[in-house]
C-alpha cells in the first residue's frame, strides 16, 4: 500500500534546473553531475526518495514521514542498494525518535527497541543495514545512560544519520580515487545490478569507481549487466551513467560470456551487499556468474564496498543469509505474466562470490588483496574505527 506523497519530475536529472555542474575535468561531457543524484534527502517532513521502482521512465519521489513508512520504501525497493540501506534506516530510527509521543527517555526506551527491530526486518543480507542500525542503538546507551533529555536524545539521533550520510558520500569518493586507478586506461568495464549513486548517498562504489576513472580521463566504455529480475542495470545504472554522460552499453546477463571471449570487456567492477571475514562476497545474484567468466577469461574481477559492508563477525560467505524476493518479480514484467500459472519459481535475490574469485576489494581504507582473512583484519586495526 503506497500512502505516503508523490511528487513526479518529467524533466531529466541533469538538466533540472538549480543542479550545479560538478564537473572536474574539461574532458568530462558538459552534464556531468558528478554523481549527485538525490537518492534520498532529509527534510522538514520526513525524508524524500527518488522512487527507484518507477526509474528510468518517471523520476519520482516520494516522501516516508514516519519509521514504518521508512521500513516500507525499503521493503518495496522505492530505495536499495546497501550503503542506501543503511542511512535510511538510520534516517528511520531518527524519525521513530522524532515522532515519539513518550514524554521522557525511558519511557521511549521500549518504543525505541521496536522502531530498530522493524526496520531491521526489512531485508536480510546487507549489512549495512544493521551496521547502521546498531551505531543507532549504540548512541541512544550511551545518551540514555548520561541521563540526556529526550530533546537531546532526538537532535543527536538525527544528527548521528546526517553523519552516516555524509561519511557514505565520502567513503565513496575515497574507494572511487583507489579503484579508479587500477581500471585500464580504455576499454569496457562491466558491471552487474545498481552500485551507483543511486544505491549510495551519492557517487556510488562500483560506478564510483568508474566515475573517479573517466574524472582521471581514462576512455572506459560501461557494460551494464540488465540484472534480472528486477533490472537494476537495465533500469538505474543504465539512467545514472546517462545523466552523467559516461558511454554506457546494456546487455542481457546472459551475453556477458560472448562479450568477454571477443575483447571487449577489460575489468569487472561490482558492488557488495556483505563481505565475510574471509572475503567471501554476497551481491546482486549472477555477480557470481560474472565472476567465474571474469576468471575464464583472465580479466580483473573488483568488489568496491565501504567499511560498513565488511562483516568481520561472518566468517565465510556460507553463514550470510541470502533474501529470497517473491515470485512474481520473476513471473510478472511490467505487470505481464510471463510464466505459465503454477510453476516453481526460486527468486533468491542475492549469490555469494568465494573470494579466490575476487582479485581486489577497493574500499576507503585502500585496495585489498587475498589473501582477505588477513588483509581485512591487517586494515581493520590500522584504520581508525567509524
Ligand atoms: O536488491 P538490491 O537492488 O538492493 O541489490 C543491490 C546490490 O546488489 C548492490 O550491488 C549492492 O547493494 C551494493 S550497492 C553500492
Amino acid at each position: 500500500m503506497r500512502y505516503w506523497h508523490h511528487f513526479t519530475h518529467r524533466s531529466h536529472v541533469a538538466s533540472r534546473p538549480g543542479w550545479k555542474s560538478n564537473r572536474p575535468s574539461a574532458r568530462l561531457p558538459a552534464v556531468y553531475t558528478g554523481g549527485m543524484i538525490p537518492t534520498l534527502a532529509w527534510t522538514e517532513e520526513g525524508v524524500r526518495f527518488i522512487d527507484q521502482t518507477r526509474l528510468p521512465l518517471e523520476e519520482s519521489y516520494v516522501l516516508a514521514s514516519t519509521y514504518e513508512q521508512v521500513a516500507d520504501v525499503i521493503v518495496t525497493m522505492v530505495v536499495r542498494g546497501a550503503p542506501a540501506i543503511g542511512v535510511s534506516a538510520a534516517y528511520g530510527v531518527a524519525l521513530g525518535a522524532l515522532r515519539t509521543k513518550a514524554a521522557t527517555p525511558a519511557e521511549f526506551a521500549p518504543e525505541f527497541e521496536r522502531v530498530c527491530v522493524r526496520l531491521a526486518g526489512t531485508r536480510p543480507t546487507a549489512v549495512n543495514l544493521f551496521w547502521a542500525i546498531d551505531r543507532m542503538k549504540g548512541l541512544f546507551a550511551r545518551l540514555l545512560a548520561s541521563g540526556a533529555s529526550l530533546a537531546h536524545i532526538q537532535e543527536k539521533l538525527l544528527a548521528e544519520a546526517h553523519a552516516m550520510y555524509d561519511e557514505d558520500i565520502a567513503a565513496c569518493k575515497a574507494m572511487g580515487a583507489h579503484g579508479g586507478a587500477q581500471l585500464p586506461a580504455e576499454g569496457g568495464v562491466l558491471t552487474h545490478c545498481n552500485a551507483g549513486a543511486l544505491a549510495t548517498c551519492g557517487y556510488g562504489t562500483a560506478l564510483g569507481v568508474i566515475r573517479s576513472a573517466v574524472e582521471m580521463g581514462k576512455n572506459i566504455r560501461v557494460y551494464a549487466d540488465e540484472t534480472r529480475p528486477f533490472l537494476q542495470g537495465a533500469r538505474l545504472t543504465a539512467w545514472e551513467l546517462m545523466a552523467d554522460g559516461i558511454d554506457t552499453t546494456v546487455i542481457c546477463d546472459n551475453m556477458a560470456a560472448s562479450l568477454m571471449r571477443q575483447g571487449l570487456i577489460k575489468a569487472a567492477v561490482v558492488g557488495a551487499d556483505r563481505i565475510a571475514a574471509n572475503g567471501d562476497t554476497a551481491n546482486k545474484i549472477g555477480t557470481y556468474n560474472v565472476a567465474i567468466l571474469a576468471k575464464e577469461h583472465g580479466i580483473p574481477f573488483y568488489v568496491a564496498a565501504p567499511w560498513s559492508t565488511i562483516d568481520m563477525a561472518t566468517a565465510t560467505g556460507e553463514a550470510i543469509p541470502i533474501e529470497e524476493r517473491p515470485a512474481i518479480e520473476v513471473t510478472h514484467h511490467g505487470g505481464k505474466q510471463l510464466t505459465p500459472h503454477g510453476v516453481g519459481i526460486r527468486n533468491p535475490a542475492f549469490d555469494v562470490t568465494p573470494a579466490k574469485y575476487i582479485t581486489a576489494i577497493f574500499t576507503e581504507r585502500g585496495v585489498l588483496r587475498a589473501p582477505y582473512g588477513e588483509s581485512l583484519k591487517a586494515m581493520e586495526s590500522s584504520a581508525p574505527s567509524s
